[in-house]
């Protein structure tokens, strides 16, 4: 939550900063706002700010700045968390000699604030992060090492800051604990960002800052050292993906891109790990040791991962009979949980920063359990801290809303349950490949599915006026209905809810009244009577009824005001279909209520403050 990004060079610094803070603008866009040294050799900040989206910030630049552009500032878009949306709130606060930024949360900042009064001291704003600002002054005499080591020392919680001191022009220093940031070095100068999307118009090459030590960029060096200031020299990482995967590319917007680049996805996760036609992580380093003697298996993820948690227990207990339990990470972490060495706890998570999903995995290695992540972003705090980790190629994903990201998360986790099966002699490999064979085949399937755009989008005209809608479904389809739910309130913001669809009347079919739209996932063989019966409950109540089956099944017309069709294909398969069929719904809900699709309210893509 909250992008930040530092560059000090030859180039515009103005220019640099909008540019990357709008590629940042995922993490938080309820305001922005920017430092700069006006002139490199006076000892003097200048700081803009704007409440809104990045552009604010950008008009507000070019009325302030129209010549002697800075090369050297510091930029922030934000995700409030203390104190409200206001200009006085948002980044860049300074203090004295300091100027900074900060992304993360500082847990013990009433008691600084209160040390800081005690010195006469007071905050002009709300935030946390101005009482790091003073802080860090409190112990400047010239020496920003010093400064910002004896500060760090007191500050509890997390953070990514870039510093820069009034009397140390063109440098920005920075630190990280826990919130993320990586380092760029090249021709043009120095960059720091949370994130690599802000750089790579510069350089593919990049480096994850290691945490709590110190980096000062200048426009020709990037140095980082240690408290004791042992210079630290990072891994160099490659940035795998094109830059056009960060861009629209001709989509209105990223959330409909990212929905069609999933058939593609799914093959850049799955292909790699496919030798003769059968599972295998050698390449990702994960060894089969790990897939063996468990006596218990714990998923823990937030949101949609979680989701995609749902169906990787099914699939894992289908085929390997070991019990599964899906933990909501923030639940996870204080409960207690009950873990040992014969325990594999799986960490499911896009981002890799999560912060809930980072502490249960840290939890569950304290506790010597084993850990696995499968996250995406690479280096990602969630995939250091585990001891295994696989890799989802999904690219970088705008959108707020996930949409690749999770399927990739599910055709990992069908990998995962195939490959145990293998490893623990629970199937032949003749079954697996087969099974491998249907999940490939069923990317040409979700390519189907991403033609049905426009009977989706007449559905749509219904649903958008609705302020209740229910999703309904069994086993495989109820975890898609829990996907299908969260995503259409994300971004439509209607109320939904997700019913087993043998919950319902124990309940929740009071609210079942005329007009109420409800969408029925019945592609599960097993229960698929038990669904219709369901369905002839909401009908006979007056539901408006969107039913999704696959083909070859007969349905009377009369249950349903609208009948989605899936392809013919093996069960097992179908999320990676009524994957489309939720995405699109809630897409082009919110897209005929006119709402900002790729940046919801209130909400931000990296949730890393608990
Ligand atoms: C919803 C969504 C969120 C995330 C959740 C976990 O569309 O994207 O629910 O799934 O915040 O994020 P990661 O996967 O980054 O841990």
């Amino acid at each position: 939550m909250c992008g930040i990004i530092g560059y000090t060079g030859i180039l515009n610094a103005g220019q640099i900063i909008i540019d990357g803070l709008m590629s940042l603008e995922y993490r938080g866009y309820d305001s922005a706002g920017f430092a700069y040294f006006p002139d490199n050799n006076t000892d003097k900040i200048e700081v803009i700010k704007s409440t809104g989206k990045v552009c604010n910030l950008e008009n507000k630049i070019h009325e302030n700045i129209k010549e002697n552009h800075p090369l050297c500032g510091i930029g922030h878009t934000r995700w409030a968390t203390h104190g409200g949306v206001s200009e006085t709130n948002s980044h860049p606060h300074s203090s004295g000699k300091v100027t900074l930024i900060h992304n993360g949360i500082i847990e013990n900042y009433q008691e600084l604030a209160n040390k800081m009064a005690a010195k006469s001291k007071y905050p002009v704003s709300q935030t946390d992060t101005e009482i790091a600002a003073m802080v860090i002054d409190s112990y400047y005499n010239g020496d920003p090492y010093e400064a910002i080591k004896n500060a760090c020392n007191e500050l509890d919680g997390s953070y990514a800051f870039c510093i820069m001191f009034s009397d140390i022009p063109g440098c920005i220093f920075s630190i990280r604990k826990n919130s993320p940031l990586v380092g760029a070095v090249c021709d043009e100068g120095s960059f720091v960002a949370s994130d690599v999307v802000a750089v790579i118009d510069y350089t593919k090459e990049y480096f994850i800052l290691p945490e709590m030590t110190i980096a000062k960029l200048t426009k020709d060096s990037f140095e980082i050292c240690d408290f004791d200031g042992n210079e630290i020299i990072p891994e160099i990482m490659h940035i795998n993906w094109d830059i056009a995967a960060a861009k629209k590319g001709g989509y209105d917007h990223f959330m409909l891109k990212e929905i069609h680049e999933q058939p593609e996805a799914l093959l850049k996760t799955i292909a790699p790990r496919i030798v003769n036609n059968l599972p295998d992580f050698s390449n990702d380093g994960v060894d089969d040791s790990l897939f063996t003697g468990l006596s218990r298996i714990v998923i823990v993820a937030c949101g949609t991962a979680m989701h995609a948690g749902m169906l990787g227990k099914i699939m894992i207990e289908k085929y390997t009979r070991i019990p599964v339990s899906v933990d909501i990470a923030s639940e996870f972490r204080y409960a207690d949980p009950i873990l040992d060495e014969n325990t594999l706890v799986i960490a499911i998570s896009q981002s890799g920063e999560t912060a809930d999903t980072l502490a249960a995995i840290k939890l569950a290695k304290n506790a010597n359990a084993r850990t696995l992540a499968v996250v995406n972003v690479k280096g990602s705090a969630i995939a250091r801290e585990s001891e295994y980790v696989l890799y989802t190629h999904a690219g970088p994903e705008i959108s707020v809303a996930s949409t690749k990201a999770y399927t990739v998360q599910l055709a990992i986790m069908y990998l995962i349950a195939y490959r145990m099966a293998l490893v623990n002699k629970l199937a032949d490999e003749s079954v697996i490949s087969l099974k491998i064979s249907g999940l490939l085949d069923s990317m040409d399937k979700m390519k189907k599915m991403l033609e049905m755009d426009e009977e989706l989008y007449l559905i749509t005209s219904k649903i958008k006026k609705a302020d209740n809608i229910f999703y309904l479904g069994r086993g495989i389809d109820y975890a898609i209905a829990c996907e299908g739910s969260l995503k259409l309130k994300e971004i439509s913001y209607i109320h939904s809810e997700a019913y087993a669809a043998g919950e319902l009347k124990h309940g929740t079919i009071s609210l079942i009244v005329d007009n109420v739209p409800v969408i029925a996932f019945a592609t599960q063989d097993n229960v698929y009577q038990k669904v219709i019966s369901n369905v002839v409950e909401v009908r006979s109540r007056g539901a408006y009824v969107i039913l999704v089956t696959k083909a070859g099944k007969h349905v009377d017309t009369t249950l349903c005001d609208h009948h989605i069709v899936l392809p013919r294909m093996d069960e097992e398969y179908t999320p990676f279909c009524t994957a489309v069929v939720l995405q699109y719904l809630a897409y082009y809900t919110a897209i005929r209520k006119d709402l900002n699709v790729d940046q919801p309210r209130n909400l931000a893509k990296s949730v890393t403050v608990e």
